[in-house]
């Protein structure tokens, strides 16, 4: 039985629904993905996104595909295409990788059904751990920053930066939250701030550009972000203005922590010039588009860029929070030091 729910995933043995998040928070729309194609479409308009999530689909729907009787062949097919539908985030790839040398195995399909919902399982665990040693870090009612949506709806569990601050607030901490909007598709204005209402987390929206003056006026304590790949010295890809963020609390002293899971760093990538980063419509920065309309405020036909992830040298991360402890900069530089050593209770 192939039976899985988080956030914005439901598999119940025959199929996988996905909450439409590009519709999100107006509209709770599920939708059905049956096929390699759907779900391709729906990863690249952002209807599930979010790194962890991304990859935990990809695996549900590949089981589902070989429950149903694909031939080996033809899903070591759809498992490459799916691999190439987002290109930054890492657990995508990690998913296909452990899954295709499992097609037409002696045990296909049990073995691929069975290795597709460990990867669910351990993305809950690992957030459960990540929370656990970042919320350590945040003290009563501090004033907390995150940008992009890193929750239950990014993630199969509680979320990577959000579940620190989720599992912070649970432990009665009462912290506070300044929701960057996130420019250009509105991830934290739309999904964090509607994770945090549903958390009952005090939170207020800000555009991206206010950051910089609530932290001169002292009013951010902590920074939590999430990532899409972390390279081996610890420059990692997130959420466009992310960079920025991490030069802002470089020259406010501001600690400034990213929360991943170990599988986040990629030991084929040394450092992140080599992160490759994926390029979006532009038709995304002229304007928006959602459930509530879609307005196009930039002429049509002036150019834009719309990098959708950035690249934040590790000398601007205070520590690493990962589900195998917190990694501070003086770990960096050992081989495997993501694995063991970091500080845990
Ligand atoms: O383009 P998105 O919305 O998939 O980008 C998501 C992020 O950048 C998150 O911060 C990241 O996936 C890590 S946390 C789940």
């Amino acid at each position: 039985m192939i039976d899985f729910h988080s956030a914005g995933l439901v598999c119940n043995g025959t199929s996988l629904s996905i909450l439409d998040q590009s519709l999100l928070p107006q509209r709770e729309v599920w939708l059905r993905c049956g096929d390699v194609d759907t779900l391709i479409e729906l990863m690249r308009r952002l209807a599930i996104r979010g790194a962890p999530a991304i990859g935990v689909a990809a695996g549900l729907l590949l089981a589902l595909l070989a429950r149903r009787g694909s031939h080996p062949e033809e899903l070591i097919v759809d498992a490459a295409r799916l691999r190439r539908a987002r290109p930054t985030a890492v657990n995508l790839m990690n998913t296909i990788d452990r899954l295709v040398p499992l097609m037409g195995g002696p045990e296909y399909p049990a073995s691929l059904i069975e290795e597709a919902l460990q990867i669910c399982r351990e993305d809950v665990q690992q957030c459960d751990r990540m929370a656990h040693y970042g919320a350590q870090l945040v003290g009563e009612r501090e004033m907390i920053l995150t940008h992009c949506n890193t929750g239950g709806l990014a993630t199969a569990g509680i979320g990577t930066a959000f579940g620190v601050i989720l599992t912070a607030h649970r432990q009665g901490k009462r912290p506070f939250v300044w929701v960057d909007e996130t420019r250009p598709l509105l991830q934290g204005g739309r999904l964090t701030a509607w994770e945090c209402l549903q958390h009952g987390i005090d939170h207020r929206i800000i555009c991206d550009n206010a950051a910089a003056q609530l932290m001169r006026r002292g009013e951010v304590q902590r920074i939590f972000v999430g990532s899409d790949r972390i390279g081996v010295n610890g420059d990692f890809a997130n959420k466009i203005g992310t960079y920025s963020l991490a030069v802002l609390a470089h020259y406010h002293r501001v600690p400034f922590y990213v929360v991943a899971p170990c599988s986040t760093i990629d030991p084929s990538c040394p450092n992140g010039r080599a992160i490759p980063i994926e390029q979006r419509d532009a038709a995304e920065v002229r304007g928006v588009s959602g459930s509530f309309g879609s307005c196009r405020w930039a002429p049509e036909q002036s150019p834009a860029e719309n990098p959708a992830f950035d690249v934040t040298p590790a000398e601007l991360v205070t520590a690493w929070i990962l589900d195998t402890g917190v990694f501070g900069r003086e770990s960096i530089g050992a081989a495997g030091w993501w694995e063991k050593d970091g500080k845990r209770d």
